[in-house]
Protein backbone atom coordinates (compact mmCIF):
# COMPACT_ATOMS: atom_id res chain seq x y z
CA UNK A 1 0.00 0.00 0.00
CA UNK A 2 1.09 3.67 -0.94
CA UNK A 3 0.19 6.65 0.88
CA UNK A 4 -0.62 9.41 -0.76
CA UNK A 5 0.73 12.91 -0.05
CA UNK A 6 -1.18 14.56 2.71
CA UNK A 7 -3.33 17.22 1.10
CA UNK A 8 -6.37 16.84 2.47
CA UNK A 9 -9.33 19.39 1.84
CA UNK A 10 -9.21 22.34 4.73
CA UNK A 11 -11.53 22.53 7.49
CA UNK A 12 -13.93 25.34 5.52
CA UNK A 13 -13.72 23.07 2.43
CA UNK A 14 -14.94 20.28 4.40
CA UNK A 15 -17.72 21.95 5.57
CA UNK A 16 -18.54 23.62 2.14
CA UNK A 17 -18.31 20.64 -0.27
CA UNK A 18 -20.46 18.02 2.94
CA UNK A 19 -23.17 21.22 2.99
CA UNK A 20 -23.04 20.18 -1.18
CA UNK A 21 -23.41 16.79 -1.13
CA UNK A 22 -27.13 16.26 -0.65
CA UNK A 23 -27.97 19.61 -3.00
CA UNK A 24 -25.56 17.80 -6.04
CA UNK A 25 -27.97 16.04 -8.83
CA UNK A 26 -27.03 15.09 -12.24
CA UNK A 27 -28.51 17.67 -14.56
CA UNK A 28 -28.11 17.95 -18.42
CA UNK A 29 -29.86 20.47 -19.85
CA UNK A 30 -28.40 23.72 -19.34
CA UNK A 31 -29.88 27.39 -20.03
CA UNK A 32 -27.02 28.63 -22.08
CA UNK A 33 -26.19 31.63 -19.79
CA UNK A 34 -22.53 31.72 -18.92
CA UNK A 35 -21.36 31.44 -15.15
CA UNK A 36 -19.74 34.65 -13.78
CA UNK A 37 -16.29 35.07 -13.93
CA UNK A 38 -15.92 35.56 -10.31
CA UNK A 39 -17.39 31.91 -10.14
CA UNK A 40 -15.35 30.96 -12.70
CA UNK A 41 -11.98 32.31 -10.95
CA UNK A 42 -13.28 30.52 -8.27
CA UNK A 43 -13.44 26.99 -9.57
CA UNK A 44 -10.20 28.01 -11.73
CA UNK A 45 -7.91 28.49 -8.35
CA UNK A 46 -9.42 25.64 -6.82
CA UNK A 47 -8.45 23.57 -10.19
CA UNK A 48 -4.87 24.72 -9.85
CA UNK A 49 -4.49 24.25 -6.06
CA UNK A 50 -6.51 20.86 -5.00
CA UNK A 51 -3.90 18.74 -6.52
CA UNK A 52 -3.82 15.70 -3.42
CA UNK A 53 -2.29 13.25 -5.91
CA UNK A 54 0.54 13.93 -8.91
CA UNK A 55 -1.39 12.12 -11.36
CA UNK A 56 -4.86 13.49 -11.20
CA UNK A 57 -6.20 17.04 -12.12
CA UNK A 58 -8.99 19.07 -13.17
CA UNK A 59 -9.22 21.74 -16.56
CA UNK A 60 -12.02 24.49 -16.27
CA UNK A 61 -13.00 25.08 -20.33
CA UNK A 62 -14.54 28.39 -19.80
CA UNK A 63 -16.05 28.53 -22.80
CA UNK A 64 -17.39 24.88 -23.87
CA UNK A 65 -18.07 24.03 -27.33
CA UNK A 66 -21.53 21.78 -27.23
CA UNK A 67 -19.86 19.26 -29.54
CA UNK A 68 -17.79 18.13 -26.41
CA UNK A 69 -21.12 16.26 -25.54
CA UNK A 70 -21.76 13.42 -27.87
CA UNK A 71 -25.51 12.20 -27.35
CA UNK A 72 -26.15 8.63 -26.15
CA UNK A 73 -28.78 8.03 -28.58
CA UNK A 74 -29.02 10.22 -30.61
CA UNK A 75 -30.84 13.30 -28.69
CA UNK A 76 -31.54 11.41 -25.87
CA UNK A 77 -29.27 11.58 -22.46
CA UNK A 78 -27.44 14.37 -24.44
CA UNK A 79 -26.15 17.52 -22.72
CA UNK A 80 -27.24 20.68 -23.88
CA UNK A 81 -26.43 24.47 -23.44
CA UNK A 82 -23.80 24.09 -21.00
CA UNK A 83 -21.60 27.45 -21.19
CA UNK A 84 -18.72 25.76 -19.85
CA UNK A 85 -17.32 22.67 -18.50
CA UNK A 86 -14.73 20.60 -16.46
CA UNK A 87 -12.47 17.85 -17.99
CA UNK A 88 -10.81 15.46 -15.50
CA UNK A 89 -7.32 14.04 -16.32
CA UNK A 90 -5.19 11.61 -15.22
CA UNK A 91 -2.24 9.69 -16.09
CA UNK A 92 -2.81 6.36 -16.61
CA UNK A 93 0.75 4.84 -16.56
CA UNK A 94 0.88 4.71 -13.11
CA UNK A 95 -1.52 2.72 -10.81
CA UNK A 96 -4.33 4.40 -9.44
CA UNK A 97 -5.08 7.48 -10.59
CA UNK A 98 -8.69 6.52 -11.41
CA UNK A 99 -9.46 6.49 -8.13
CA UNK A 100 -7.20 9.95 -7.68
CA UNK A 101 -9.53 11.39 -10.67
CA UNK A 102 -12.69 9.96 -9.29
CA UNK A 103 -11.43 11.84 -5.53
CA UNK A 104 -9.89 14.83 -7.51
CA UNK A 105 -13.21 15.63 -9.85
CA UNK A 106 -15.78 15.08 -7.69
CA UNK A 107 -14.36 17.98 -5.03
CA UNK A 108 -14.70 20.53 -8.02
CA UNK A 109 -17.93 19.05 -8.84
CA UNK A 110 -19.06 19.57 -5.01
CA UNK A 111 -17.73 22.93 -4.99
CA UNK A 112 -19.20 24.10 -8.29
CA UNK A 113 -22.34 22.77 -6.35
CA UNK A 114 -21.49 24.97 -3.33
CA UNK A 115 -21.72 27.79 -5.55
CA UNK A 116 -24.72 27.39 -6.81
CA UNK A 117 -24.05 25.77 -10.59
CA UNK A 118 -25.18 22.23 -12.17
CA UNK A 119 -23.16 19.40 -13.05
CA UNK A 120 -23.01 15.78 -14.73
CA UNK A 121 -20.23 13.39 -14.77
CA UNK A 122 -19.72 12.29 -18.42
CA UNK A 123 -17.99 9.22 -18.88
CA UNK A 124 -19.59 7.74 -21.66
CA UNK A 125 -20.83 10.08 -24.44
CA UNK A 126 -18.57 12.80 -24.87
CA UNK A 127 -15.71 13.71 -27.86
CA UNK A 128 -12.50 12.51 -26.13
CA UNK A 129 -10.39 14.25 -28.68
CA UNK A 130 -12.02 17.23 -28.52
CA UNK A 131 -11.93 17.51 -24.86
CA UNK A 132 -8.29 16.41 -24.93
CA UNK A 133 -8.02 19.70 -27.31
CA UNK A 134 -9.74 22.32 -25.13
CA UNK A 135 -8.17 20.99 -22.02
CA UNK A 136 -4.03 21.07 -23.78
CA UNK A 137 -3.13 17.75 -22.34
CA UNK A 138 0.46 17.13 -20.78
CA UNK A 139 2.41 14.19 -22.53
CA UNK A 140 1.49 10.96 -20.88
CA UNK A 141 -2.37 12.31 -19.32
CA UNK A 142 -5.49 11.23 -20.69
CA UNK A 143 -9.41 12.21 -20.39
CA UNK A 144 -11.68 10.39 -18.30
CA UNK A 145 -14.64 12.33 -17.84
CA UNK A 146 -16.08 15.56 -18.67
CA UNK A 147 -19.18 17.87 -16.98
CA UNK A 148 -21.05 20.37 -18.19
CA UNK A 149 -21.32 23.50 -15.95
CA UNK A 150 -23.98 25.82 -15.63
CA UNK A 151 -27.16 26.61 -14.45
CA UNK A 152 -29.81 23.93 -15.26
CA UNK A 153 -32.90 24.83 -16.98
CA UNK A 154 -35.82 24.95 -14.10
CA UNK A 155 -37.68 22.10 -15.48
CA UNK A 156 -36.23 18.34 -16.71
CA UNK A 157 -36.89 17.91 -20.36
CA UNK A 158 -39.23 14.75 -20.87
CA UNK A 159 -36.40 12.85 -22.42
CA UNK A 160 -34.46 13.84 -19.16
CA UNK A 161 -36.96 13.17 -17.42
CA UNK A 162 -37.78 9.15 -18.62
CA UNK A 163 -33.76 8.21 -18.93
CA UNK A 164 -32.78 8.98 -15.79
CA UNK A 165 -35.78 9.27 -13.61
CA UNK A 166 -35.52 13.11 -13.03
CA UNK A 167 -37.68 14.44 -10.00
CA UNK A 168 -37.34 11.82 -7.52
CA UNK A 169 -34.47 11.16 -5.68
CA UNK A 170 -32.06 8.51 -7.78
CA UNK A 171 -32.69 4.94 -6.13
CA UNK A 172 -29.45 4.34 -3.69
CA UNK A 173 -28.54 0.94 -2.33
CA UNK A 174 -29.21 0.11 1.53
CA UNK A 175 -26.08 1.01 3.65
CA UNK A 176 -25.96 -2.69 4.79
CA UNK A 177 -25.63 -3.88 1.05
CA UNK A 178 -22.72 -1.32 1.38
CA UNK A 179 -21.17 -2.20 4.36
CA UNK A 180 -22.01 -5.63 5.93
CA UNK A 181 -22.44 -5.60 9.66
CA UNK A 182 -21.85 -1.89 9.71
CA UNK A 183 -24.18 -1.51 12.38
CA UNK A 184 -21.87 -0.67 15.26
CA UNK A 185 -19.05 0.96 13.53
CA UNK A 186 -17.43 3.76 14.96
CA UNK A 187 -19.26 7.52 14.59
CA UNK A 188 -17.13 8.52 11.70
CA UNK A 189 -17.55 5.16 9.67
CA UNK A 190 -21.56 5.79 10.09
CA UNK A 191 -21.18 9.34 9.27
CA UNK A 192 -18.99 8.60 6.12
CA UNK A 193 -21.02 6.04 4.91
CA UNK A 194 -23.94 8.10 4.77
CA UNK A 195 -22.42 10.65 2.86
CA UNK A 196 -21.40 8.26 0.70
CA UNK A 197 -24.67 6.93 -0.51
CA UNK A 198 -25.65 10.00 -2.41
CA UNK A 199 -22.26 9.84 -4.20
CA UNK A 200 -22.64 9.66 -8.25
CA UNK A 201 -21.35 7.12 -10.35
CA UNK A 202 -21.78 6.01 -13.74
CA UNK A 203 -25.58 4.42 -14.15
CA UNK A 204 -25.90 5.18 -10.56
CA UNK A 205 -24.17 1.91 -10.05
CA UNK A 206 -22.57 2.34 -6.89
CA UNK A 207 -19.98 0.06 -6.78
CA UNK A 208 -18.35 0.88 -4.01
CA UNK A 209 -18.48 -1.73 -1.14
CA UNK A 210 -16.65 -1.11 2.61
CA UNK A 211 -15.47 -3.68 5.26
CA UNK A 212 -13.31 -3.20 8.66
CA UNK A 213 -10.17 -4.83 8.77
CA UNK A 214 -7.63 -4.12 11.42
CA UNK A 215 -8.95 -1.01 12.31
CA UNK A 216 -8.76 0.37 8.97
CA UNK A 217 -11.65 0.39 6.88
CA UNK A 218 -11.26 -0.91 3.17
CA UNK A 219 -12.98 0.38 -0.12
CA UNK A 220 -13.17 -2.05 -2.67
CA UNK A 221 -15.57 -2.54 -5.99
CA UNK A 222 -18.20 -4.74 -7.28
CA UNK A 223 -19.30 -5.17 -10.73
CA UNK A 224 -17.67 -4.85 -13.78
CA UNK A 225 -15.78 -1.62 -15.88
CA UNK A 226 -17.67 -0.53 -18.48
CA UNK A 227 -16.42 0.88 -21.68
CA UNK A 228 -14.80 4.72 -20.38
CA UNK A 229 -15.22 4.27 -17.07
CA UNK A 230 -13.55 2.32 -14.16
CA UNK A 231 -15.57 1.15 -11.39
CA UNK A 232 -11.86 2.64 -9.56
CA UNK A 233 -13.18 6.24 -10.83
CA UNK A 234 -16.47 5.75 -9.33
CA UNK A 235 -15.12 4.34 -5.85
CA UNK A 236 -12.59 7.84 -5.83
CA UNK A 237 -15.51 9.76 -5.89
CA UNK A 238 -17.17 8.05 -3.14
CA UNK A 239 -13.76 8.20 -0.84
CA UNK A 240 -14.14 12.15 -1.22
CA UNK A 241 -17.14 11.94 0.13
CA UNK A 242 -16.27 9.31 3.09
CA UNK A 243 -13.43 11.54 3.68
CA UNK A 244 -15.47 14.78 4.20
CA UNK A 245 -18.35 13.48 6.82
CA UNK A 246 -15.96 11.45 8.88
CA UNK A 247 -13.60 14.73 9.21
CA UNK A 248 -16.84 16.39 9.84
CA UNK A 249 -17.87 14.27 12.78
CA UNK A 250 -14.21 14.61 14.03
CA UNK A 251 -12.64 11.42 12.33
CA UNK A 252 -9.45 12.12 10.65
CA UNK A 253 -7.38 9.74 8.94
CA UNK A 254 -6.03 9.26 5.70
CA UNK A 255 -6.46 7.00 2.30
CA UNK A 256 -3.99 5.00 1.11
CA UNK A 257 -3.87 3.12 -2.27
CA UNK A 258 -4.48 -0.79 -2.22
CA UNK A 259 -1.69 -2.47 -4.23
CA UNK A 260 -2.79 -2.75 -8.26
CA UNK A 261 -4.74 -5.63 -9.00
CA UNK A 262 -7.19 -6.35 -6.71
CA UNK A 263 -10.52 -5.48 -6.10
CA UNK A 264 -9.38 -3.15 -3.39
CA UNK A 265 -9.13 0.27 -3.83
CA UNK A 266 -8.06 2.31 -0.88
CA UNK A 267 -8.27 1.59 3.12
CA UNK A 268 -8.58 4.73 5.11
CA UNK A 269 -6.71 4.78 7.47
CA UNK A 270 -8.10 6.25 10.93
CA UNK A 271 -5.69 9.00 12.85
CA UNK A 272 -5.50 9.00 17.07
CA UNK A 273 -8.74 6.99 19.21
C1 LIG B 1 -17.89 8.56 -13.59
C2 LIG B 1 -19.29 8.87 -14.03
C3 LIG B 1 -19.65 8.82 -15.36
C4 LIG B 1 -20.93 9.16 -15.78
N1 LIG B 1 -21.23 9.14 -17.13
C5 LIG B 1 -22.44 9.58 -17.54
C6 LIG B 1 -22.70 9.66 -18.95
O1 LIG B 1 -21.87 9.33 -19.79
N2 LIG B 1 -23.92 10.14 -19.35
C7 LIG B 1 -24.87 10.54 -18.43
O2 LIG B 1 -25.93 10.99 -18.86
N3 LIG B 1 -24.65 10.46 -17.08
C8 LIG B 1 -23.45 9.99 -16.63
N4 LIG B 1 -23.19 9.94 -15.27
C9 LIG B 1 -24.19 10.40 -14.28
C10 LIG B 1 -24.87 9.25 -13.53
O3 LIG B 1 -25.87 8.67 -14.34
C11 LIG B 1 -25.47 9.78 -12.20
O4 LIG B 1 -24.45 10.24 -11.39
C12 LIG B 1 -26.25 8.71 -11.45
O5 LIG B 1 -27.36 8.26 -12.19
C13 LIG B 1 -26.75 9.21 -10.09
O6 LIG B 1 -27.57 10.35 -10.23
P1 LIG B 1 -27.20 11.70 -9.51
O7 LIG B 1 -25.82 12.10 -9.97
O8 LIG B 1 -28.26 12.69 -9.92
O9 LIG B 1 -27.20 11.47 -8.03
C14 LIG B 1 -21.92 9.56 -14.82
C15 LIG B 1 -21.57 9.58 -13.46
C16 LIG B 1 -20.28 9.26 -13.06
C17 LIG B 1 -19.92 9.34 -11.62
Amino acid sequence: MEERPDMSPTMEQTRSWLAAVPQRRSRRTFDGVAVTEADLDTLDALCRSFRPYGDARVVLVREAPEALFRGILGSYGKVVGAPSALVFLGTPAEDGSDQHVGFTGEAVVLEATALGLDTCWIGGSLDRKLSAQVARLMPGERVFAISPLGHAKGEAPFSERLLFGWGKPKKRRAIEELAPGSAGWPTWAAAGLEAVRVAPSAMNRQPWRFRMEDGGLVVSSQGVDTPGVTLALDCGIAMLHFELAARAVGGAGVWVDADAGSRDIARWLPEGP
